[in-house]
């Protein structure tokens, strides 16, 4: 389940434009295309960490509701509990993690009245937004949390957050607006043994696909390595011919 190259999650993307939302139809087109999605473990920590560590100001404050320090992402990502909740991402052809979300399950205000539930939170870099990477994202935690026994998804944004609003919204989420904040409530559906193979395959598509540019990106970094090694060669024999 290869991608054609105008499908990769690193396609046509518009580096530092203040709209996200795609140029052309073509690029809208590739918002449908099937997207991997793959788990993250604690070996990905220095990923995460740098995708984070990334995002500016502004962003941080959007995603974590405070403008938070580098220390402060850097203690998030070390305490991530990856046997108790889900972190999983979307990866560029060079490996980069460019979309990013953490289901944390069980944590969430309403519990017993809402019954099991699961907190939402995502980013996604810039050059990389407006492409439905994270309404993907989304989809995805819906039917991890779905196939956990999860009864409601639980979404913390700022109000003027109108993209991650927008996403819930677009799920058939509740949103309550208490001034600069609001919560999205999502209801979900029980698992079935769809949802458990559409998840499987999801899964096993996804790390086929990492496995690939893995791969690919090993193989590139060994052509450079011979090419300098030639270079070098050719050089010293010039120079002992001198
Ligand atoms: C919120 C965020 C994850 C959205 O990611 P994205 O990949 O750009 O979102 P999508 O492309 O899936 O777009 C989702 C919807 O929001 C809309 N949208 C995206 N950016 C928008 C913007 N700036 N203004 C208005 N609508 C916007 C899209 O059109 C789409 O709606 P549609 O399907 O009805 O057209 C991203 O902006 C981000 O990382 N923000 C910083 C961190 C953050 O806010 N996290 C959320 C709090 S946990």
């Amino acid at each position: 389940m290869t991608l054609r190259d105008d499908q990769q999650p690193d396609a046509g993307l518009r580096g530092g434009s203040q709209d996200p939302r795609p140029a052309d139809p073509a690029k809208a087109a590739t918002r449908w295309a099937w997207v991997p999605t793959r788990s993250l473990g604690p070996r990905h920590r220095d990923r995460i960490a740098a995708h984070l560590l990334g995002l500016d100001e502004q962003d941080r404050y959007l995603r974590f509701g405070y403008a938070a320090t580098d220390a402060q992402i850097a203690k998030y990502v070390d305490l991530l509990d990856f046997d108790h909740d889900e972190v999983f991402g979307i990866f560029n052809r060079r490996l980069e993690l460019i979309a990013l979300a953490h289901l944390a399950f069980g944590s969430s205000p309403g519990e017993n009245a809402r019954g099991a539930m699961a907190e939402f939170g995502v980013s996604v870099v810039r050059k990389a937004r407006g492409r439905g990477f994270g309404a993907r994202l989304f989809e995805h935690a819906v039917l991890h949390a779905r196939n956990r026994g999860v009864q409601t998804l639980f979404i913390h944004a700022l109000s003027e957050n109108t993209a991650m609003l927008k996403i819930a919204r677009n799920a058939g989420a509740t949103v309550e607006r208490d001034g600069p904040e609001s919560e999205a409530w999502l209801r979900l559906p029980p698992d079935t043994f769809a949802s458990h193979m559409e998840q499987l395959m999801g899964d096993q598509a996804a790390e086929f696909d990492y496995q690939l540019k893995l791969h690919a990106s090993n193989m590139s970094r060994i052509l450079d390595t011979i090419s300098e090694v030639k270079a070098n060669l050719s050089k010293a024999s010039h120079i002992a011919g001198e």
